[in-house]
């Protein structure tokens, strides 16, 4: 049998994660975890129950009082709270302006790593989002820091707004992700950061499928 591993990419947002992270998933036949949407579904939560976004005791309450699962389909991943298909309303323009007041509370992140480490256990697994090689994984084989410069990235994201209908400019998705980048890499509890071990990746001037078949050389070479 092939030897399967653990890969954790961390960035940025529009570095290309998720949608490289998929690609890398599927051809290895592992398992793909994308961690951003765990917390984009309780700041869903949070926003439809009116929970206070700095109330740390509160929304650690309702997060446990929740059940979110990620579960793979034709059409992507698809994210479920209690139950019910949020995949598309956690996408939201007020879900991506609150999520990361949500996710710096340390509570929060205790809970989701301890999710996300049990889903890990499953065997090979390709896991994205900000703090996967420095806490979730941090015994992943392979470990890749994923970014592009800001216009490149909120470029990728006016692209995306507008197949989902979302509106937006390129310069208030500039600010948002500016903004974003700053509050996920400034927070206390841990912050994004390049972990010393991981391989730094641009994709500013990369197609998907060159970054995708990079990062798949990188997991053959631990895998031989
Ligand atoms: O897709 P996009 O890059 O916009 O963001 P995401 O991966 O869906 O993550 C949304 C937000 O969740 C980030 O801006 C972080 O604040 C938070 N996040 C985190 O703190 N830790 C993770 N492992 C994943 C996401
Ligand atoms: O997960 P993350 O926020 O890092 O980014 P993403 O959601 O995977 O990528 C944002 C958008 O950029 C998607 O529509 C990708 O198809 C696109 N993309 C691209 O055009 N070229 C790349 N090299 C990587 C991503």
């Amino acid at each position: 049998m092939k030897k399967t591993i653990q890969i954790a990419i961390d960035g940025p947002a529009g570095a290309g994660k998720s949608t490289i992270a998929k690609i890398v998933a599927e051809k290895l036949g592992f398992t793909y975890i994308d961690t951003g949407a765990m917390y984009r579904a309780i700041t869903y939560k949070a926003l439809q129950q009116g929970v206070s976004l700095a109330d740390e005791a509160a929304l650690s309450e309702l997060l446990r009082q929740s059940t979110i699962t990620l579960k793979p389909s034709e059409r992507g991943q698809l994210v479920f709270l209690d139950g019910q298909d949020v995949s598309e309303v956690i996408r939201t323009n007020d879900v991506t302006a609150s999520v990361s007041e949500v996710a710096a509370h340390a509570d929060i992140r205790e809970q989701m790593v301890a999710a996300q480490q049990q889903l890990a256990e499953a065997g090979g697994v390709v896991m994205d989002g900000r703090d996967i090689a420095s806490h979730v994984l941090p015994q992943a084989e392979l470990k890749v820091f994923m970014s592009a410069t800001v216009e490149e990235r909120a470029r990728r994201r006016f692209v995306d707004n507008e197949k989902r209908g979302i509106p937006a400019t390129i310069e208030s998705l500039i600010e948002d992700i500016a903004r974003r980048d700053k509050l996920d890499s400034e927070r206390e509890v841990s912050p994004l950061v390049q972990a010393d071990d991981a391989i730094y990746l641009d994709t500013t001037s990369l197609t998907i499928d060159e970054a995708a078949e990079e990062i798949l050389r990188l997991a053959n070479a631990q895998m031989n």
